[in-house]
């Protein structure tokens, strides 16, 4: 259906982002900083703007123009963005399906999930949307859907980018929908993987699909001690410290370049070819990094995901020789006031139960567990 002016303006007309309405209308995904790197200094409040754009399978806002004569002169549908051309956008409502003419579009921009309870930006999210928003920040190479199950594989490349997301309903019987799952990553000669989460603490095995994984002979965490609880943790962007002029200069970088790329492979096993397309495949990210001021060798870094409203860190890392110098809280300082300048009010990480340093470490920048998950994989096949 289209976007007449019969339909009445939704319930949710905010902006969580508090970012500028009128912008955005159209514009292609990934504006990104641009492909010039750029340092990060305690003075520096200009020169990120950044835009994860009005991405498919998005959340907008579109301030849509009535016909003349209607009680009011616009009114605003906020809903999944399900497809666009150069005359029309449609979306998904909570109600209907609207096709929106673009000549009538008088603003529209991305926004971040609706808030399923109370609390601050970076709390008030459902573990469910956190979910579908964390994979947009770690795209897979190849992926496929049962219902609102998303199936991601990337030759291997991490645990998040080659198993079976299990959120929301599958459209299916459970055993069907692991059947279907199965077979997609068997056509593509993987073996099938699934990432379930709950509240932190939870027992997967109380999970109706985690029971029928067990009773196909799947394991909790898969035989690997870094999956069987990865822990969500968030925090609020205005609270981590920002830089000062002690801190060492950080470098942001739209673009992947070899030498971060190189000392990423250092610390953790990469995909040739996966690798770069999952780090480079999200709407927006950033390239962060610190140097050793004498060897110019990069001694720590990140990778920034660019979501509406959100930022997320992956890879954050920090050279063995170079720990406990704050490195790191250098780094996120960077990261978090990107996130601030660019209406990034609430940041995620993932983080593996098992890693005590990493798990002090955000809770020493007042991140807090908002939801846990782990996978299930055969370990005999
Ligand atoms: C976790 C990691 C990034 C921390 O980097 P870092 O540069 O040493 O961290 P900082 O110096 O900025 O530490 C800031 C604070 O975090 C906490 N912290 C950091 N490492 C810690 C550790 N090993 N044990 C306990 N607390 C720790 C401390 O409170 C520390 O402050 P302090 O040194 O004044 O006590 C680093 O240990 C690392 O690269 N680990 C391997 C990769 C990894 O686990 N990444 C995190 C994944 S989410």
């Amino acid at each position: 259906m289209n976007g007449d002016p019969t339909h009445g303006p939704t319930d949710e007309t905010h902006s969580d982002t508090g970012s500028e309405t009128g912008s955005e209308t159209g514009s292609e995904p990934g504006s990104g900083t641009g492909s010039e790197a750029i340092a990060l200094g305690a003075s520096d409040t200009h020169g990120h703007r950044l835009s994860a754009g009005l991405a498919i399978g998005g959340r907008v806002v579109v301030r849509y123009r009535l016909a003349e004569g209607a009680e009011a002169a616009a009114t605003d549908f906020v809903g999944e963005l399900v497809a666009r051309d150069a005359d029309f956008l449609i979306v998904d409502t909570k109600t209907e399906r609207v096709k929106l003419i673009r000549a009538d579009i008088l603003a529209a921009k991305a926004v971040p999930p609706p808030a399923s309870r109370p609390g601050r930006p970076h709390e008030r999210v459902s573990a469910d949307d956190l979910e579908k928003l964390m994979a947009k920040g770690w795209q897979p190479v190849d992926r496929g859907g049962v219902g609102d199950w998303v199936l991601r594989a990337s030759d291997g490349f991490t645990g998040r980018a080659n198993s079976a997301l299990v959120v929301g309903d599958p459209s299916l019987p459970v055993d069907k929908a692991i059947d279907f799952a199965e077979k997609w990553y068997s056509d593509r000669g993987r073996p099938a993987i699934f990432q379930v989460h709950g509240e932190a603490g939870f027992d997967p095995a109380e999970q109706p699909t985690v029971a029928a994984l067990l009773d196909r002979g799947y394991e909790i965490g898969g035989g690997q001690e870094s999956w069987q609880r990865v822990l969500v943790m968030t925090g609020p962007s205005a609270a981590v410290p920002p830089l000062t002029e002690q801190s060492a200069p950080v470098t942001a970088d739209a673009e992947l370049q070899l030498d971060w790329l190189t000392t990423y492979g250092q610390q953790r096993s990469i995909v040739p070819g996966a690798t770069e397309a999952v780090l480079t495949g999200s709407d927006g990210q950033l390239f962060l990094s610190v140097r050793d001021p004498e060897s110019a060798a990069i001694i720590g870094l990140a990778r920034l995901a660019i979501h509406p409203g959100w930022a997320g860190i992956f890879g954050l890392w920090v050279h063995p020789d170079h720990r406990r110098t704050g490195v790191a809280t250098t780094i996120v300082s960077a990261a978090a006031m990107v996130a601030r300048e660019n209406n990034m009010p609430a940041m995620y990480i993932q983080v593996s139960g098992d890693n005590a340093a990493g798990v002090a470490f955000w809770t020493d920048l007042g991140f807090t567990v908002h939801h846990e998950y782990t996978y299930l994989a055969k370990t005999s096949a």
